[in-house]
């Protein structure tokens, strides 16, 4: 228990708001980890999977009008809208503090509230930071338990006065007597998803789904850090972490930001095609990273656990997912096959002759619907990932050599760039573009600026976060990494992939290994600098100089249109845009 007497306050106002039939606090064990599954099997939430194909794992379904982000219902509120930006919904404090009272009044009546104290970070890092979640959804606790370090240590850590980010959520589907639960309960009409920068506070409701409700992760990990690490000078990004090892034994750490369903998981679990390279995962999804006193980056994973996109996923693209998957697993919206397995789109060449789909319908090959929903994940811990880095949950972190942003780009963007400076690299990643995904509701493929892979997920002004990234590198006596941006994406007239990528994206981390080192040289171009084409090792590959040289070349009629987009992008910021920013992109302009 604890003897915080500002948390034991504000589980007491909540539940006179919410009005839940029960409190419960959770202990992170194993024992209550079963509890809540079989509480989720009880209420026709979850599945569990066949024991000897798929162990200690469970199939859940969503209601299919809540299965991904909400973008256009998550709202961030500072007191001034100029300190939101145009990158994030702002609505006026007070009023949505008002609005939300309303919302959760009496939601949780006929549940249990479940009080899950949580660590970012293994717990007592320097850099790692406490929230506690409240929240009637057992699938939020369970997932909880997976994707953040829970329970008694982390009380104790916060001692009687610890400092945590309070995160209340309710599916906002409260329970009369005697009425029947649904299987998923949501409230998708009055979706809210509200961050109070200033006050350090998370509101979520109305959505169960990955990162409307895991607040941990998008809400706590970056949208409320990243104001935290403006403040305090650090960085909480949107980005993987990987360790590379040459067959010499060197080790590089590699970070790198791509946005929502654009390749961190396979990348940072990629399993390298040339002889002696290898690739270890310490992070897939989000990385905290702070400068150490000998002036290099240091960053860790704040999370314990994958919350990855399961379609595409296979023993051929990435097999260190699948091994990790083998048991253990919360499975969310995939399909199950008559034997009590899961299946996916991409899972296998040869899909299932019949199989249930992600809305619990019979489903063949000639169904001619997804099998799977688009944005089907996986919950998986860190530690059954036979590629996790032992260092992985190391407090002090690893420190970066190098950062790469990169989005998927069908046209234009080369496979691989490096930046000129730190200025340069910021000012790539502040012009990222990419074509949207499942991950988020909307149409999918438009193509949208998401800097940094952050547009989501920045808690604050874009501008000025652009103005922090370029005042971290100003700062003496540091040892900044490199940065790079890369597109695995680009697609021929057919509209085929003209990239393997995967496994082969290592070709590329080896170059950047290399670049770091200074044992390759590199061609200056207006765009940045490119490899000599003889530089990417593309041994073992059959894959033709002219293709290569299609990928690394500088498209000057595209770049001419995308600097038009990228002039449209940056006016969204008015003056308060980094004066550098502009210069860099008159650079681009003047040297095209
Ligand atoms: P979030 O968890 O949403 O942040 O996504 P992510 O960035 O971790 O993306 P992930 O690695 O899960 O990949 C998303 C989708 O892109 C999957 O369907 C992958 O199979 C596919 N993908 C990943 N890497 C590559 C690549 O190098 N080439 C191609 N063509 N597809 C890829
Ligand atoms: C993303 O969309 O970038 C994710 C999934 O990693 S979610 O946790 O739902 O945000
Ligand atoms: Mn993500």
């Amino acid at each position: 228990m604890t003897r915080h007497p500002e948390l034991l306050r504000w589980v007491e106002q909540v539940r006179e708001l919410c009005q839940p039939s029960r409190v419960y606090w959770c202990d992170g064990s194993e024992a209550e980890y079963q509890a809540v599954c079989d509480r989720m099997i009880a209420d026709g939430t979850a599945i569990r999977l066949n024991p000897e194909l798929r162990p200690n794992s469970l199939l859940v379904r969503s209601d299919p009008a809540d299965v991904a982000r909400v973008e256009g219902s998550t709202f961030v509120c500072p007191s001034d809208p100029e300190d939101a930006g145009p990158n994030n919904n702002w609505a006026e404090p007070e009023a949505m503090r008002a609005r939300l009272r309303e919302l959760f009044s009496g939601a949780m009546a006929g549940r249990t509230l479940y009080v899950i104290p949580f660590s970012m970070g293994p717990v007592g890092s320097p850099i790692a930071h406490i929230g506690v979640e409240l929240t009637d959804s057992p699938y939020v606790v369970a997932n909880m338990h997976t994707m953040t370090r829970v329970g008694e240590a982390v009380l104790d850590a916060l001692g009687a006065d610890g400092e945590f980010v309070p995160c209340l959520h309710s599916v906002g589907h409260p329970l009369r007597e005697g009425a029947a639960d649904a299987p998923w309960p949501c409230d998708p009409d009055n979706r809210h998803i509200v961050h109070f920068p200033e006050q350090r506070e998370i509101w979520s409701y109305g959505s169960g789904y990955g990162g409307n409700a895991l607040l941990g992760k998008k809400c706590l990990a970056l949208r409320i850090a990243s104001t935290i690490a403006r403040d305090r000078g650090w960085l909480a990004e949107h980005m993987l972490i990987l360790k590379l090892t040459s067959p010499e034994g060197e080790v590089q750490y590699i970070a790198g930001a791509f946005p929502s369903a654009c390749g961190k998981t396979n990348l940072a679990m990629l399993r390298s095609p040339l002889p002696g390279w290898r690739v270890e995962t310490v992070g897939d999804d989000i990385a905290w990273m702070q400068f150490g006193a000998d002036g290099r980056l240091y960053a860790i994973n704040p999370e314990a656990g994958f919350f990855g996109v399961a379609p595409g996923t296979s023993e051929a693209s990435n097999p260190n997912a699948m091994a990790t998957l083998r048991r253990d697993t919360i499975f969310t919206n995939v399909a199950l096959t008559p034997e009590g397995d899961v299946w996916w789109e991409g899972m296998t060449d040869t899909p299932p002759a019949e199989a249930t789909d992600w809305q619990g319908r019979p489903w063949t090959p000639a169904s001619g619907t997804p099998a799977a929903h688009p944005n089907a994940r996986f919950t998986a811990p860190i530690h059954q990932c036979p590629a996790a880095a032992p260092e992985w949950s190391d407090p002090g972190g690893v420190p970066i050599d190098a950062i790469i942003f990169g989005g998927r780009r069908a046209e234009t963007i080369p496979l691989v760039q490096e930046a000129r400076d730190w200025a340069h690299g910021v000012f790539l990643g502040s012009v990222m573009g990419s074509e949207k995904t499942a991950a988020a509701a909307g149409e999918v493929g438009a193509l949208r600026r998401d800097p940094m892979a952050m547009l989501p997920f920045c808690g604050y002004n874009m501008a000025d976060y652009f103005a922090h990234w370029l005042r971290l590198g100003e700062a003496a006596g540091r040892r900044l990494p490199g940065i790079y941006h890369v597109n695995w994406f680009r697609k021929d007239a057919q509209g085929r992939f003209i990239w393997p990528g995967f496994a082969e994206n290592a070709r590329v981390l080896k170059w950047i290994f290399q670049r770091n080192r200074g044992e390759v040289d590199a061609v200056d171009s207006p765009i940045g600098r490119l490899p000599h084409t003889g530089d990417i090792d593309l041994s073992g590959l059959e894959l033709d100089a002219a293709t290569l040289a299609e990928l690394l070349e500088v498209d000057s009629t595209g770049w001419r249109r995308e600097i038009a987009r990228i002039r449209e992008h940056y006016a969204q910021f008015g003056q308060r845009l980094p004066a550098r920013l502009r210069e860099e992109l008159e650079r681009l302009e003047r040297a095209l």
